[in-house]
């Protein structure tokens, strides 16, 4: 047989290995558990899921079960865990604090409690009770009592000897520093587990992030991190939470099971899980695993599994230990919500409104039975980990391209990208550019500018939505909607359905439907549902709209943040179609031109919409559909209201005091009468009313030579006041 490459070697089944190549591969796994464990425990920043750890551990020990000359004094077999970490004294653990043997599926279950029984001597209906309890993914610790007086907390550190941690743990809140209760015995050791809750940890990493430092991966390593602080006062300022699971010495024992001695802790004080049942058959205990795996998004706290103890303690005595691991306790792990992988592509998706999304490729991986190729990455900022302000910004990343990745996925949710591997990251992965153009149609993509909040909105979105196949089926629902166009017998079903049989791609396309059915380019009849009959009405009423008003033409273009009232606005301003879409052209090549601020001095419209009408015009794409509707329609002009108005069609601002009226009731007034009210003097302005204390409008309007009255006037124009006799 040819010698194996490395990779070959990995996958080879132990039974298969020779002893020359189990050698190697212990020698391998070795290294690699070590280089884990570091991360790990002192890094507190794993790179592998905890399955792909467990998978490791399970082959060395296979090999060493095979082997068992290869079995090392090093092994990590032998210990749980890294040595401690320097800076803490280290301290011997009276009696060991040893790890637990795994049970993924209901068969180890079945199988563990078969071995119980056999080294028992149990018969089959002997029944075994056994507790219950979430396994709680936090950090263990050994809380020794003496005289009831908190006098040691140490870490597991190698199941052996573990760190002094004792000042920090006198800072969890939950962690009594006295035991008065009676009863309690002269020397005790509670165990158990210190944890951060999950609003916690998302909390302190916001905090984190805005120090500047790094994330933590998740709550276990948070907590890890926060509890080996080398400053106590860190440590009181993090929210650790503890939950007893066991105890270590004990110079007497109060109880005679596991169960009383939970109650025991309750009555002392002790945090207990409430979560914690008793049982006494193996299919109960299967349920219990099921339930909680149920549960488990609802708790503010990690749950890697549950984890079944025999309850009795002379039998647990009996059972003893086996390797690391007691035989009276088994893990039933959850399947794993996690996998590491590496991100190949990230592909934009854009939405039906135009909001472009990038979406993360994956090499597939096996999280908990699931296979995932996907994920979300939310929007340019979170794949840049930085804000439009150049911050960075929470939860974002800088993920790039070829990154191995660890991936999370929890219940429903889509799977996140929760962590980037930067130890993996290949010297030549660049920074993503996000697209500045829609990768559908081409048209530019823009982030608005939002003025409440100062920032730059998160979201790109096409520019082209009239043009942009992704969104265009959206947008002629729109165009043909009651208040738009407003075509009788063109709702959305016909829409969808003149669209995917491509006689529409464009709104230009309704009015030539006639045309090409009668020369039989297209046939709606042929379609289901539509008759002879019914195709002449949906003509004629396409017909009736070739006419339209401004305000439900500009409407129906369904210019971002131009909706009903603006486009009233807009149409009462610039009266016709050219003058309006001159505004665009202007608009378009300047933001600041002086079409833009004809429009933010409009009542009620703002730089929200000034920007809209910049990014709409500002695309090539919206100029030939607007170009192709006209040789369809006609716009009407705006109709000035009755001839007798003074004001119709006037522009007119008001400046200093008013005595009769308010402003607005002033400028409502000029509106009502046909008429536009601005709020700042341009070469478009007819008219100023000018009282008390006016002052720069009023010198602009006499350096335009604008004709300038004073109140009285003004209400004498409009009728409120009787012509003087003069
Ligand atoms: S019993 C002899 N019960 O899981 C060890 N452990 O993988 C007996 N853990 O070191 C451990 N919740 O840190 C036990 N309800 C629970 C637990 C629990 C979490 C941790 C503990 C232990 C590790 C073993």
């Amino acid at each position: 047989m040819g010698v194996l490459d490395f990779d070959e070697l990995r996958r080879k089944p132990v039974e298969e290995l020779t002893h020359e190549e189990a050698e190697k591969e212990v020698d391998r796994l070795i290294k690699e558990i070590r280089e884990h464990d570091y991360h790990y425990y002192v890094e507190n920043a794993p790179i592998i899921t905890d399955a792909e750890y467990d998978a490791l551990r399970r082959r060395l020990e296979a090999i060493e079960a095979r082997f068992p000359d290869l079995l090392r004094p090093d092994s990590p077999s032998l210990r749980v865990g890294a040595p401690p970490a320097e800076g803490f004294r280290k301290v011997r653990h009276a009696v060991p604090m040893l790890s637990l043997s795994n049970a993924f599926e209901p068969q180890d279950v079945h199988d563990w409690e078969r071995r119980i029984r056999r080294f028992l001597g149990l018969s089959e209906d002997e029944k075994i009770e056994y507790t219950a309890e979430p396994k709680f993914d936090g950090l263990s610790i050994s809380l020794r009592y003496e005289k009831g007086e908190l006098v040691l907390a140490a870490t597991r550190g190698d199941g052996y000897e573990g760190e002094d941690v004792t000042a920090n743990a006198r800072t969890v809140k939950d962690i009594p520093q006295r035991i008065e209760a009676e009863d309690f015995p002269e020397v005790f050791e509670i165990r158990g587990e210190v944890y951060m809750p999950i609003s916690a940890f998302m909390k302190l990493n916001e905090e984190q992030q805005k120090k500047g430092e790094k994330p933590f991966a998740n709550p276990r390593n948070a907590a890890a991190g926060s509890l080996r602080q080398l400053d106590p006062k860190v440590t009181a300022q993090r929210p650790l939470r503890f939950f007893a699971w066991g105890h270590g010495e004990a110079s007497e024992m109060p109880a005679r099971t596991e169960w009383e001695l939970y109650e025991y802790y309750r009555r002392w004080g002790v945090p207990v899980s409430d979560l914690i049942e008793l049982h006494d058959n193996v299919e109960a205990l299967i349920d219990y695993h099921a339930r909680m795996l149920e549960r488990r998004p609802d708790l503010d706290y990690d749950i890697d599994g549950v984890v079944y103890k025999v309850n009795r303690f002379d039998w647990q005595e009996r059972l003893g230990f086996v390797q690391r691991a007691p035989r009276w306790a088994i893990a039933h792990k959850f399947p794993a919500h996690r996998g590491i992988t590496v991100l190949k592509d990230i592909q934009i998706h854009v939405g039906r409104t135009g909001a472009l999304t990038p979406v993360g490729i994956l090499e597939p991986v096996n999280i908990g039975g699931v296979i995932v190729s996907r994920v979300s990455l939310h929007n340019e900022d979170y794949i840049k980990g930085i804000g439009a302000d150049g911050r960075p910004i929470r939860g974002g990343k800088d993920i790039r391209i070829g990154d191995t990745v660890v991936v999370e996925r929890a219940g429903d949710v889509i799977p996140q990208i929760v962590d980037v591997i930067l130890e993996k990251r290949p010297p030549d992965a660049k920074p993503y550019e996000f697209p500045t153009r829609c990768p559908v149609c081409g048209s530019k993509a823009v982030r608005e500018f939002n003025p409440r909040t100062g920032k730059l909105d998160a979201v790109r979105r096409c520019t082209g939505g009239l043009y942009c196949p992704a969104q265009v089926v959206e947008r002629l629902k729109h165009f043909v909607s009651k208040r738009a166009f407003d075509i009788e017998g063109l709702g959305e079903k016909a829409i969808e359905q003149f669209f995917d049989h491509k006689f529409i791609r464009t709104p230009a396309d309704i009015f030539t439907l006639e045309e090409r059915e009668k020369k039989g380019e297209i046939c709606i009849r042929c379609l289901p549902g539509w008759g002879e009959k019914k195709v002449q009405k949906l003509f004629e009423a396409i017909n009736a709209r070739r006419r339209i008003s401004l305000d439900r033409f500009i409407y129906a273009l369904g210019i971002r943040h131009v909706g009903e009232v603006t486009s009233r606005l807009l149409a009462r301003h610039f009266r016709t179609i050219e003058n309006f879409l001159q505004a665009g052209r202007e608009i378009a090549r300047d933001k600041n031109s002086e079409a833009a601020r004809e429009i933010d001095n409009i009542d009620g419209l703002g730089p929200v919409v000034v920007e809209a009408l910049h990014n709409f015009f500002n695309e090539e794409h919206n100029w030939q559909v607007i170009e192709a509707l006209l040789e369809e329609v006609t716009v009407e002009p705006e109709e000035v209201p009755a001839e007798e108005s003074p004001l119709a069609g006037k522009t007119v601002v008001f400046t200093g005091a008013l005595k009769t009226m308010t402003r607005d009731e002033a400028k409502d007034l000029v509106e009502r009468l046909g008429g536009h009210a601005a709020n700042s003097v341009s070469r478009k302005t007819d008219l100023v009313v000018a009282g008390p204390g006016a002052g720069s409008k009023l010198r602009k309007a006499q350096e335009l030579g604008i004709r300038i009255i004073d109140e009285e006037e003004f209400l004498r124009l409009v009728g409120l006041k009787p012509q003087a006799a003069e």
